[in-house]
Formats: structure tokens, C-alpha cells, sequence
């Protein structure tokens, strides 16, 4: 058997129905380098989602390897359990400095993971502080924080997590500011208030919402909605005013992605406890991080059998592989004025989305960064999602995309261009013209 029957044979993708899976001419792949991945053919295939929206430098980065390999031969695990060890101190140390209002940091080794910790975090802070009653949260729609039980409970996609509703604990949900998909009676500037007010009339009428929570600048998974100027400052600000936590997530859109190296200070709204993941070890190593506030942090301290201290920890907390490879990708960061030549390029894209906007079904456009949301609709009147009559958006796009030598996965019918925060000029414009020629193939299809 080959590699293709072998896993059609053995492995259970993720996100996959596994039926569609078995029909497919799927790609095995073998190796990869700078943005591109290459299969066991050797047929080379454009990662136009930076590997699910992690990698930084493109792929096989020899800086990034050589810390990598480096400390694979000094250490490759010790555990944080009663330990410590070299590279997760000066990790940390580096993230504080770089996160404004920050002072701890804890690890572990994926988004969802990290997003259970900050939770644990809120709910036992106000436990500390003898009010055990603030136990709930408040949400918003199309969020997305990760797969786990307390990351689905928060993040709810009906789509993703209608089935495992049993599991999820309640949520005060509002409104997210997609303003694409607002009631058709309301102005923006209106649709945003009441998305603000909502959150605030939680606020006023409940006294037990231990932390707001949402992904900081935009939502990725919910379809790249970019949050409106102020938004995010202004929920901050209720936070303050009805003291409850606030707690961002920037796993996948911190560390450059949005072309900031810290959302939240772009946004100007320091939260409480802020989690980041994904580009941490420019998107070579699962890790992941939950930090907070000293205040938060205070409170954990006490006599060890008061209980107060935080009862979480991972077998792969603050490995040391992880940590070297990621103090090595933020040093390149500094290096490479990383943040910058985003920037730069995301002025690129904006230009070249002029050649977008206008096709037949392309609904909304938006924006930010190194992200790019697409979003197809049948109609741009009736706005209703864009379907081919066999097959799926997503499946239709994928295959659309591996024939031209580029790999694009879509959300739903939302096309997403997320890749490498550092791919070359001419990658990205061949991203861009290959998103083009697929758009107006399969509008002929419709
Ligand atoms: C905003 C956000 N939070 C959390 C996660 C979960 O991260 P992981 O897939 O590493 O568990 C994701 C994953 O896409 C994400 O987009």
C-alpha cells in the first residue's frame, strides 16, 4: 500500500468528513521550504494558510532550526512540575517585556489548553478573593477559542459544536461586530453600539460574570471579522466599570498576523490575562501561553493548605525545545524588523483587493493585516452564503487550489488568505492571483 491508502486506511483528519476524505486525490506531504510545501511526488503546493495560520518564516527557517536542534542535544523535556529549566525562564522573561501590563506567564502546549488555563484563572481569582459567585462569562458569536470542553463553551460555532452541547457550560452571548451580516434596518455606527450596549446591560443586571472574553482585533475561525476602530477599548473599559476580568485571546491573531506584534496594544485595551499560541515557535512546535497581571497572579498566594494556588499543569508545560524555538523566532522578529515588512505587505494587499471586490460572488471583503477574508455569497442582494449544487465550498476550493499549486482551505464559504507572516512579495501575489482565477472559476460553475 502507499502512503495515500495507508492513511485513507489509518488516520482520522481533523475537522474531516472522513466519507468525502476516502474520494479525494489527497496530498501526502513530504517536505517543505520558505512558503512552500512540497508532496512525496514532489509537486510543490503554495501554504496559503501558514499551516493552520502558525508559520512565521515559511517553513525550514535555518535560525529557527538550529535553536531548535541546539537544544534537542542539551535537553529535550525536563518538567516545571517542582523543576525549572533554562529556556522557559528566558522566554518568559522576554514575553513580559514585550507585553505591556503583563507579569506571569504560564505554559502549555496548545491554544485550547492555554484558553482552559486563563479561564481556571478568572473563575479562581474571584474564588481567592472569597466572591465565588462571579463564576460566568460573557462571549461573543462567531468566536472561536479552540476545541476542549471550556474553549467550545466559550467559542460556540454552531456549526463545530452543535453535537457536543451537552458537554458546554452556560455562556452570556452577544452580538460580534460583523457588520456584513448586521440586521439590514441598522446603520454600522448603530449595529456596533448595540453590540457595546449588550454587553453592558449583562454587566448592570448580573453580578456574577467573572471575565469578558473574546480573540483580540478579530475573529479568525468566525470568518476574519476585523473588529471596528474602538470597539475592543470600549469593552475594555466596561470591564473597569463593572469589575469583571477581561481576558483577549491572540492565539491566531497576536504576534504579527494582524500587523501588530500585541494586539491589545494596538487596540489600547490591556487586559487581564491574554493567552498567545500558534507563531509563538514560529508555528514549528506545539506551545502555548497564559499570562497575567500581577493582581491576578497575587491572589493565587497563600498558605500552601489554603488551596489558592493554580491546580493545572500539562506533562509538555514549558518544554524546552518549545521555549528555545521560540526565543529564537521572536529574536528574529526584532531582527528582521518582522512587523514592519507585514505592514508593507498588507498595503500590498489592500491594493490588489481592488481586483476582488467587484467579482459577481464575492459578498464582503475583509481585511487586516496578513489576513484575508473572502466571503462568497450566490447573490450580493440576498447575501445567502455561495453553494455549488454537489459539493462543498470548502472541498470545492481546496481541490480548486492544490490543481493551481496553491493549498487554501476555506471556512464555510468564507475564503481565507492567512499565510506565512514573512512570505516573499512574489508568493503573495501569486496567492492573490491564484485566489482570483479560483473565485472566477467556480462563479462560472455556480
Ligand atoms: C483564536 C483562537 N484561539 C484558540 C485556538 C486554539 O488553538 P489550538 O488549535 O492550538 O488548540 C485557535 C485555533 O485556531 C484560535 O484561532
Amino acid at each position: 500500500m502507499n502512503l495515500k491508502d495507508l492513511d485513507k486506511k489509518y488516520v482520522w483528519h481533523p475537522y474531516t468528513q472522513m466519507k468525502d476524505w476516502q474520494t479525494f486525490d489527497i496530498k501526502v506531504i513530504e517536505k517543505a521550504k520558505g512558503a512552500w510545501l512540497i508532496d512525496t511526488k514532489g509537486r510543490k503546493y503554495l501554504d496559503g494558510v501558514a499551516s493552520m495560520w502558525c508559520n512565521v518564516w515559511g517553513h525550514t527557517r535555518k535560525e529557527i532550526i538550529d535553536a531548535m536542534t541546539d537544544q534537542i542535544k542539551k535537553l529535550q523535556h525536563s518538567t516545571l512540575f517542582g523543576l525549572a529549566n533554562e529556556p522557559s525562564i528566558l522566554l518568559a522573561k522576554m514575553l513580559i517585556n514585550q507585553t505591556k501590563g503583563m507579569s506571569r506567564v504560564f505554559y502549555s502546549d496548545n491554544g485550547s489548553t492555554a484558553i482552559e488555563v486563563a479561564l481556571k484563572m478568572a473563575l479562581q481569582f474571584w474564588r481567592n478573593l472569597g466572591k465565588p459567585n462571579k463564576s460566568r462569562f460573557i462571549a461573543l458569536r462567531n468566536a472561536y477559542h479552540g476545541d476542549t470542553v471550556g474553549a467550545m463553551s466559550i467559542g460556540y460555532i454552531d456549526n463545530f459544536f452543535s453535537n457536543y452541547k451537552k458537554l458546554l457550560f452556560p455562556v452570556q452571548r452577544v452580538s460580534s461586530p460583523y457588520l456584513y451580516r448586521r440586521p439590514s434596518n441598522i446603520s454600522e455606527e448603530e449595529f456596533i453600539t448595540y453590540c457595546i450596549d449588550s454587553i453592558e446591560r449583562i454587566l448592570k443586571n448580573n453580578n456574577n460574570i467573572a471575565a469578558v472574553i473574546m480573540e483580540s482585533g478579530a475573529q479568525l475561525a468566525g470568518g476574519s471579522i476585523v473588529y471596528p476602530n474602538g470597539y475592543q477599548k470600549e469593552i475594555k473599559k466596561l470591564c473597569e466599570k463593572y469589575e469583571t476580568l477581561f481576558i483577549l485571546d491572540e492565539v491566531a491573531t497576536g504576534l504579527g498576523r494582524l500587523g501588530s506584534m500585541i494586539e491589545y496594544i494596538k487596540q489600547e485595551s490591556i487586559p487581564d490575562i491574554v493567552v498567545f499560541g500558534k507563531m509563538l515557535t514560529a508555528g514549528y512546535l506545539p506551545l502555548a501561553v497564559t499570562l497575567s497581571t500581577e493582581n491576578i497572579y497575587n491572589t493565587f498566594l497563600s498558605e500552601s493548605d489554603e488551596f489558592k494556588h493554580l491546580f493545572h499543569g500539562h506533562t509538555f508545560t514549558g518544554n524546552p525545545i518549545g521555549c528555545a524555538t521560540a526565543i529564537a523566532n521572536l529574536e528574529l522578529y526584532r531582527k528582521e524588523k518582522l512587523i514592519d515588512s507585514v505592514q508593507r505587505k498588507s498595503r500590498i494587499i489592500e491594493k490588489r483587493l481592488d481586483e476582488i471586490k467587484d467579482l459577481e460572488i464575492v459578498g464582503d471583503l475583509r481585511h487586516k493585516g496578513m489576513m484575508v477574508g473572502i466571503e462568497l455569497v450566490n447573490d450580493k442582494k440576498s447575501k445567502k452564503p455561495f453553494v455549488v449544487k454537489k459539493k462543498k465550498t470548502k472541498y470545492l476550493i481546496m481541490e480548486e487550489s492544490l490543481k493551481r499549486g496553491v493549498f487554501l482551505r476555506p471556512l464555510g464559504h468564507v475564503l481565507q488568505l492567512v499565510p506565512p507572516l514573512a512570505i516573499p512579495i512574489r508568493e503573495l501575489n501569486t496567492l492573490i492571483d491564484t485566489t482570483i482565477e479560483i473565485i472566477k472559476h467556480i462563479q462560472k460553475i455556480k
